[in-house]
């Protein structure tokens, strides 16, 4: 009897097992390997599968995550600008509550080491904590999310599949969006097929790369790389002279200084990429540019001495890089080449919810 008893229990136990090791089978994602991007950093804690990134996107279109449930991370990052606000200065939150800063794009992000104009958050993952309690954006705290979340039969089906069954709580919360937010990578513009060798620049374009990528020409190389490497960004923090300031005290935003507490920090604010950079505008921290062609002006006869300017701001003895009007054309050219139009169109970004409408998650 005693042995028939252990069999039985032999049987559940292997067929709980098999069950469980069954769901744990998800599908890795295939991230795309882009010319001239350097190898893409991986997350160690948050592997990517086809199954998270489904939950991640739904998580990120939808509005549960907000106090009063108006607001979704895709109210302020919206697919058809590559996941940036534009034409907005600053994006409304809850109640109309206006930003402090412009609202960047969202792409390439696994690339990045710090998150935010002034690199707060250091991961992804981390990143994703901020806007959701933050009152100005979403206004929600964590315990009542995770609540909301476990409420909902869709999305505790779509956790257990991806985490296995464990309590939903905001970790795995903000894993998931992570994981979605992953897979945003701006690869397909002229640029890169270029670099594919699939198509090629105009004179005019080409002209533009050059005098971007030449030190004695306008010398932008240094912090929005295009050439080696094409993220259009080092990836690093600096002042590039936007405004006069001697006192570092005196800067009406301290950037990364506010993070770090660092004197020589103040007034410097993460180096935004290049690409896509058509579709964002206004541009720079505050959105203070209307167009690209006011940025190229700036950079040309526009910088200011400041406490902080970067050593790489080579040409401020002549307040800018000094271009001619068919050089300033030429780099436009250039940048208009960094649009990603297959990004923005790409139907694995865009929002579930209208495809899926029937799929309630509450
Ligand atoms: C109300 C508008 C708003 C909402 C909602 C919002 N964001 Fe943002 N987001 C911003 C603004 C503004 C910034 C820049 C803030 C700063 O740098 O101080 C930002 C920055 C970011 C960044 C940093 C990008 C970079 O290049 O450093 C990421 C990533 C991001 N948001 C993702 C999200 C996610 C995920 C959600 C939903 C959970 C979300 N955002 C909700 C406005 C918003
Ligand atoms: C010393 C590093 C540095 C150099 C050199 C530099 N930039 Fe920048 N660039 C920055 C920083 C930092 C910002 C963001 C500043 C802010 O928001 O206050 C920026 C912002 C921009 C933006 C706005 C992007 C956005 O999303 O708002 C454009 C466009 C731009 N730079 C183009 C150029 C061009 C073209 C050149 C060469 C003429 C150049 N940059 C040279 C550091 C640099």
């Amino acid at each position: 009897m005693r042995t028939f008893f252990f069999l039985i229990c032999l049987i559940f136990t292997s067929t709980f097992f098999l069950s469980n090791s069954e769901k744990a089978a998800l599908t890795p994602y295939k991230f795309p390997n882009p010319v001239a991007f350097p190898a893409m950093p991986q997350s160690s804690d948050n592997p990517v599968t086809i199954e998270g990134v489904a939950l991640g996107r739904f998580l990120f279109y939808d509005p549960i995550l907000s106090k009063d449930k108006t607001i979704s991370c895709a109210s302020c990052h919206k697919q058809e600008f590559a996941f940036s606000d534009s034409p907005n200065k600053f994006s409304k939150g809850i109640n109309g509550q206006v930003q402090k800063r412009n609202t960047p794009p969202l792409f390439n992000l696994a690339w990045y080491q710090a998150y935010f104009w002034d690199g707060r958050a250091v991961t992804i993952e981390d990143q994703i904590f901020f806007p959701v309690r933050d009152h100005l954006e979403m206004n929600l705290d964590w315990p009542t999310a995770t609540r909301r979340i476990q409420k909902s039969k869709f999305y505790r089906d779509q956790f257990d599949l991806v985490f296995g069954e464990v309590a939903i709580d905001s970790i795995l919360i903000s894993k998931a969006i992570a994981q979605f937010e992953r897979t945003l990578i701006s690869h397909n513009s002229k640029f890169d097929r270029v670099l594919r060798r699939e198509d090629k620049l105009t004179t005019e374009e080409f002209r533009g790369f050059e005098i971007m990528n030449d030190q004695s020409m306008a010398d932008c190389l240094h912090c929005h790389s295009t050439d080696a490497n094409a993220l259009a960004t080092s990836g690093k923090f600096g002042n590039n002279g936007i405004d006069a300031v001697e006192d570092p005290l005196n800067y009406r935003d301290f950037g990364l200084g506010g993070y770090t507490g660092k004197l020589s920090d103040y007034g410097k604010f993460k180096i935004p990429s290049l690409r896509n950079i058509v579709l964002t505008a206004p541009y720079m921290h505050d959105g203070r540019f209307k167009t690209i062609r006011d940025v190229i002006d700036f950079y040309s006869t526009g910088l200011n001495h400041s406490a902080n300017l970067d050593a790489k701001m080579t040409h401020i003895k002549t307040r800018g890089v000094q271009l001619t009007e068919y050089d300033k054309n030429c780099l436009e050219a250039f940048l208009l080449t960094l649009t990603d139009s297959v990004f923005i169109s790409n139907s694995e970004h865009s929002n579930p919810f209208t495809i899926q409408s029937s799929k309630r998650t509450e």
